[in-house]
Parts: C-alpha cells; sequence; structure tokens
C-alpha cells in the first residue's frame, strides 16, 4: 500500500518496519554474494541491500548506475562506522525494474558523468542535465532553494513586499555595454539589467518592496562571476538614509544566513561544501572608496594597468578579490566617485565628489551586492542622464517619480550566485544555478 511509501531522507521512526521506496542507483558495490546498491531521489541517499536470489536476478539484469528502481524492504540500523547514509539499511526483499526504467547500458562514460570523473570542463558543462545529478552540483541546488525561501521569509518579517516588474524593457539601468538588444514587435527593446527603476516606482504603492527575478547582462569576458542570465535579489526602502540602508543591508544578509541554518539538512550541505565556513561577525567592516585606494597602493596591488591605484579608479576585480580575500571577512565598500557609477546614484551632501553608495565585498568572490542612495531630485537627475548621453524621454515614468510625490530613498541588488559561491565555497557562479548562461553559451 502506499502508505508505507517513503522518501530515502525520511523515515528516521521507520526502522523495522517494511517501507517502499524510489530511487536511482547511484553507485553499487558486490561483496562475495551480497550487492550494495546506493540509491538516490533527491532527497536523500539510502543502503539497499540485496541477498540471495535478489541478488543474483539484479545481477542477471546487467543494469548501469542511473537505473530507477522500486524498492520493497526491512529498515535496519547498522553501526556508526558502516558508511551507510543516517546509519541504516534496506533489506530487499522485492524490487521492480520497469524495462524503460533502465538507464542506456554500456555507456559509463555518461554516468560517470554524474560523478564529474573528467576535467574536461566544456563536456560537463554540456551534460549539465546530468552533472547536476552529482553530489555536489545537487547539494548546491538545494541550499540555493533554502537562501531563496530565506530571502522571502526575512522581507516578509521586514514588512518588504514582494513584486514582479518586467524583463522586457526598453530602458537601460547599468549602462549600455552590457544590454541584450532585441526586436520588440518592431520596437527597439531590452532584457532587463536590474529591476530596481521598477521597484523605486513601487514604493508610493505600496511601501518597503523587493523582487527576486532575472537580470541579463551581455558580458563578454569569461570570468568566476559573470553570467548573461542570473538571479537577481533586488530591494527598494523609502524614507531612509544611508546609514538605515547599511544597517538594513546587514541585517538582512545575517537573518538571512540564520534562516537558511536553521534547517539542519541544509546546514549541513553547507559544511559539506564549506567545511571552514564561520558566521561573519557583525557589525560588518565598512570601508571609504578612498581607504580602499589608499589600503590596495600600501599592499601594492596596482591598478589595471599596472600602476598604483587613484582616486577616481575603478576597482578591478581582481584587485578587489586580492583586497578581499586579505581582509577575510565581509566589507561594506561605500562612497564611489559618480563617474565610476551608474547615473542615478545620489552625491554624499558632504563630498560631491562621491555618491551615497556601497558594495559588498565577500571573500573568494568579490562584490555580491551593489545598492545606494538614489537621486530624489529631478533637475539632478535630468543633469545627470544629459552627461551619461541617455535620451531621458524612455524614462518618463521614472523621472514622474520625482514630479510626484519625490522622497530619500534606495536599495540594492544581491547576486544569488554570488552569494553561493561564498556561502558553498564554489570557484564559479556557473556552478550555482541550474543551466549557467554565459558568454558563449545558451545550452543545455
Ligand atoms: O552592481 P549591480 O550592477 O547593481 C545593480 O544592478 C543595481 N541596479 C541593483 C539595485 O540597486 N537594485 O548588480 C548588483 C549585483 C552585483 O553586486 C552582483 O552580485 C550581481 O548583481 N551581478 C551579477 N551576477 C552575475 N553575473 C553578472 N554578470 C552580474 N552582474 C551583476
Ligand atoms: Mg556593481
Amino acid at each position: 500500500t502506499d502508505s508505507s511509501k517513503i522518501t530515502l531522507g525520511d523515515g528516521k521512526d521507520v526502522k523495522g518496519t517494511r517501507v517502499r521506496v524510489f530511487g536511482r542507483v547511484h553507485r553499487e558495490r558486490k561483496q562475495s554474494k551480497v550487492l550494495f546498491i546506493t540509491l538516490r531521489d533527491g532527497y536523500g541517499y539510502m543502503q539497499v541491500v540485496l541477498t540471495g536470489k535478489l541478488a543474483e536476478t539484479y545481477d542477471a539484469l546487467t543494469l548501469t548506475r542511473e537505473t530507477s528502481m522500486e524498492i520493497f524492504g526491512e529498515l535496519r540500523q547498522v553501526p556508526e562506522g558502516a558508511h551507510a547514509p543516517n546509519n541504516r539499511e534496506l533489506h530487499a526483499d522485492f524490487y521492480k525494474i520497469p524495462q524503460i526504467w533502465k538507464a542506456a547500458g554500456g555507456d559509463d562514460a555518461i554516468t560517470n558523468r554524474v560523478s564529474q570523473n573528467t576535467d574536461n570542463q566544456a563536456q560537463l558543462l554540456d551534460l549539465r542535465h546530468l552533472t547536476l545529478r552529482g553530489e555536489t552540483a545537487s547539494k548546491v541546488l538545494i541550499v540555493r532553494d533554502a537562501v531563496e525561501f530565506a530571502f522571502n521569509q526575512v522581507y516578509k518579517e521586514m514588512r518588504l513586499r514582494k513584486v514582479s516588474p518586467p524583463a522586457l524593457v526598453q530602458t537601460q539601468v547599468e549602462g549600455g555595454s552590457t544590454l541584450f538588444e532585441f526586436n520588440y514587435y518592431n520596437e527597439k527593446a531590452y532584457l532587463t539589467q536590474s529591476s530596481q527603476l521598477y521597484l523605486e516606482t513601487c514604493l508610493p504603492a505600496m511601501g518597503d518592496v523587493y523582487c527576486i527575478e532575472k537580470s541579463f547582462r551581455a558580458e563578454k569576458s569569461l570570468t568566476r562571476r559573470h553570467l548573461a542570465e542570473y538571479t537577481h535579489v533586488e530591494a527598494e526602502l523609502d524614507y531612509i538614509n544611508f546609514e538605515d540602508l547599511l544597517n538594513h543591508l546587514e541585517e538582512v544578509m545575517c537573518r538571512v544566513l540564520e534562516v537558511t541554518m536553521s534547517d539542519p539538512t541544509i546546514k549541513q550541505h553547507i559544511m559539506d561544501l564549506n567545511p571552514n565556513f564561520q558566521t561573519p561577525s557583525r557589525p560588518f567592516m565598512r570601508m571609504k572608496y578612498s581607504d580602499a585606494i589608499t589600503w590596495l597602493n600600501e599592499h601594492n596591488i596596482p591598478n589595471e594597468e599596472g600602476k598604483p591605484h587613484e582616486f577616481g579608479d575603478d576597482i578591478a576585480e581582481a584587485a578587489e578579490r586580492r583586497m578581499t580575500d586579505e581582509i577575510n571577512r565581509p566589507i561594506f565598500l561605500t562612497h564611489f566617485p559618480a563617474h565610476i557609477k551608474a547615473f542615478y546614484m545620489l552625491k554624499d551632501p558632504n563630498d560631491p565628489r562621491v555618491t551615497e553608495s556601497v558594495d559588498c565585498l565577500m571573500p573568494n568572490v568579490g562584490e555580491i551586492v551593489g545598492g545606494s542612495m538614489r537621486m530624489d531630485d529631478n533637475e539632478e537627475l535630468m543633469a545627470a542622464f544629459a552627461r551619461e548621453g541617455i535620451d531621458p524621454s524612455t524614462y518618463y515614468w521614472y523621472t514622474d517619480q520625482r514630479k510626484y510625490g519625490s522622497s530619500p530613498h534606495g536599495g540594492y541588488g544581491l547576486g544569488l550566485e554570488r552569494y553561493l559561491a561564498w556561502l558553498c565555497n564554489q570557484h564559479t557562479v556557473r556552478d550555482c544555478c541550474l543551466y549557467p548562461r554565459y558568454f558563449g553559451r545558451c545550452k543545455p
């Protein structure tokens, strides 16, 4: 009956009872006449023991890994050292394998990919639909689900409301060079780079808002941390100052971590992936851009031209990461010069050379969040458009925001894949999404 059906992760209290499980053959090994199968179903792994006739008939089928099975049997406790998941084994008394559940035989090259037994990166990525069944890949994706859920929970606790802005737009947010342009019923349109401008328009209607949507960037370089399509967690807060923004961001990052870690399975996955993980201590370090320039020069870390950094230089990815790895804790890097940042950022009233802007930098990754206070004066915004050579007419809905009840407000965007690269200690953001899209890759 169905009541005996359990998933491979649950049923701590069903030892000694007869159960029914489904799963795929993750691994198998034969020891004299006993067959040990590690079964996988996405919720966990279970060791299954086949003896006697069952082992012989299974053997005769010459099945390959990844074959699906339905198995009946009794769950028994095994000692700690036996290397069985959850210290238990299913002693099978019956199994079923419909013909079409059998994984293609004789092609271990494919099933080997599941455990990523190759160093051919392009091939691994072509076979992402199979490699994501592997232990590391699936753990990262399961943690990702938990993190996304935690963001939703934490934002709800903080009374932010979720909205869903459009992905097809006619305005740029983060500079024209990374726009994906397409033909929209014979009009020029783009895939959105950020939902920020739309979030700003929601403030008067709904109060503080957030969204978790895709953003798109036509990045033309291959790096560890750039995707063409990524998941962007963005929030916008009304009637705040820059200090409020920084405090909110720190609170969100720490609460999300707390909520994520409160699930023991997820915490275990994170510790498996990132054994040296340590919860960041609060308050986060705050460092002004101008102090970062000094820090880089004191540590002989040159700019992109190999020269000492000067005020006004963009801090390149390599330099940023060296600084973050050296300091080895989260950094709020603030007050960037206006000309290296986006048009909408508010100037610092105490130093008009710089903006009330923040990047959150994490060890191993560098920038994972970018945010700022927004220009709330329409005249100033118009001047910024002119400086950037942007035609303001397509932004009428954004400038109306300033005309009809402007307010001091600000927000930020967090790259979910970069956050996961930090949390799960992954070398690249490509391993932190389901099917990565980046320069030169649009499959599977
Ligand atoms: O710093 P960015 O460009 O800022 C914005 O888009 C703001 N409009 C967000 C806002 O204030 N609502 O992007 C924000 C974050 C980066 O810190 C990074 O984590 C991520 O988005 N990001 C990317 N992640 C993967 N691949 C890319 N090509 C990314 N570009 C940005
Ligand atoms: Mg940025």
